[in-house]
């Protein structure tokens, strides 16, 4: 029997076992997406994670995806399959940052994507994801002053998408940045009939250059809706494979080649049998951590 095979029935097995619901995001592996219970952006896994009723949840992504979901469900275990799979972005401000960003600018109102650490978060009034930044920040009273932080290119694009003026931290995603405007307009050049697709993690000049700005889960549903056949597509490759799935008369082209976020592939079928087997690794965060971006997250998840 296939290797692969035998380690889809033992985590099916143990799925049932231990009461396990696996959870995956857009960018995972193949092999991956199609053993999880449900794959999705970071504003659905979130949602969904909320709404979990199993014993555990077996987050296959990065570790502020799984801390997420502990702190919207903080009862059930949490287990990530490696637990190395980080997000540079997320390390890129802690919680002293944000304290003295606050001090800076008392008044302000801190707007915090969710490509950050549990402790960042419990110190910020609202989270957001990709998919609702705009619709967060428009919701901000006019008089009020913003701090976005930490990824300076989404930051810009909500600008740009708002007219509001905010401060912006200088985090930024380095697989998004890797994305140049020359390369897509090649690509376009290539495949003139092609729409372009961007996540608004890439800079400005690439996003300059897309048809649509979205989320991972909004270029899925785009991609399903529009009458266009070809799309090239500015975000981690993992997400072809399933635009390609569910859409198989259409085509997809990568902006450029080897969009890879080294993190989101760290986790495969065997590692994700092993946390099954051996319960790991846990997420576990102090109490006061989860009360505090509990409240963030649930803000953010009024933003659908
Ligand atoms: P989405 O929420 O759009 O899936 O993005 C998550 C992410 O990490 C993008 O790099
Ligand atoms: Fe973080 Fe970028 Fe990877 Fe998303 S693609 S998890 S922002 S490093």
């Amino acid at each position: 029997m296939n290797n692969n095979i035998k380690i889809i029935e033992e985590i099916n097995k143990l799925k049932k076992e231990k009461d396990a619901i696996i959870l995956a995001h857009n960018y995972q592996i193949d092999e991956v997406q199609d053993i999880a219970d449900y794959v999705g952006d970071s504003l659905g896994l979130s949602i969904k994670a909320s709404e979990v009723t199993n014993k555990v949840i077996v987050f296959c992504g990065v570790k502020f995806m799984a801390e997420t979901a502990k702190i919207l469900n903080p009862l059930k275990t949490v287990l990530i399959p490696d637990k190395t799979a980080g997000c540079p972005m997320a390390d890129m401000i802690n919680a002293k940052d944000v304290i003295e960003l606050k001090k800076q600018h008392p008044g302000a109102i801190v707007v915090c994507y969710v490509n950050s650490s549990a402790e960042v978060k419990a110190n910020v009034d609202i989270c957001c994801t990709s998919a609702n930044a705009v619709a967060v920040v428009n919701s901000i009273p006019k008089d009020r002053e913003i701090i976005f932080i930490p990824d300076k290119y989404l930051g810009s694009y909500v600008e740009s998408q708002t007219a509001r003026k905010m401060m912006l931290w200088h985090g930024y995603c380095p697989t998004h940045a890797f994305i140049d405007a020359k390369s897509v307009i090649q690509m376009k050049k290539d495949h003139p009939e092609a729409e372009i697709l961007v996540h608004p993690e890439c800079n400005s000049e690439v996003i300059k250059t897309a048809d649509k700005v979205l989320s991972t889960g909004g270029m899925l549903k785009y991609a399903h809706e529009s009458p266009c056949k070809e799309f090239i597509i500015g975000t981690e490759i993992g997400i072809i494979y399933r635009l390609q799935k569910q859409n198989p008369g259409k085509i997809f082209y990568p902006a450029k080649n080897n969009i890879i976020c080294p993190n989101m592939k760290l986790i495969n079928l065997e590692k994700i049998m092993w946390s099954l087997e051996d319960n790991v690794y846990e997420i576990n965060l102090p109490g006061n951590i989860i009360k505090k971006a509990r409240l963030s997250l649930e803000r953010m998840k009024e933003f659908v």
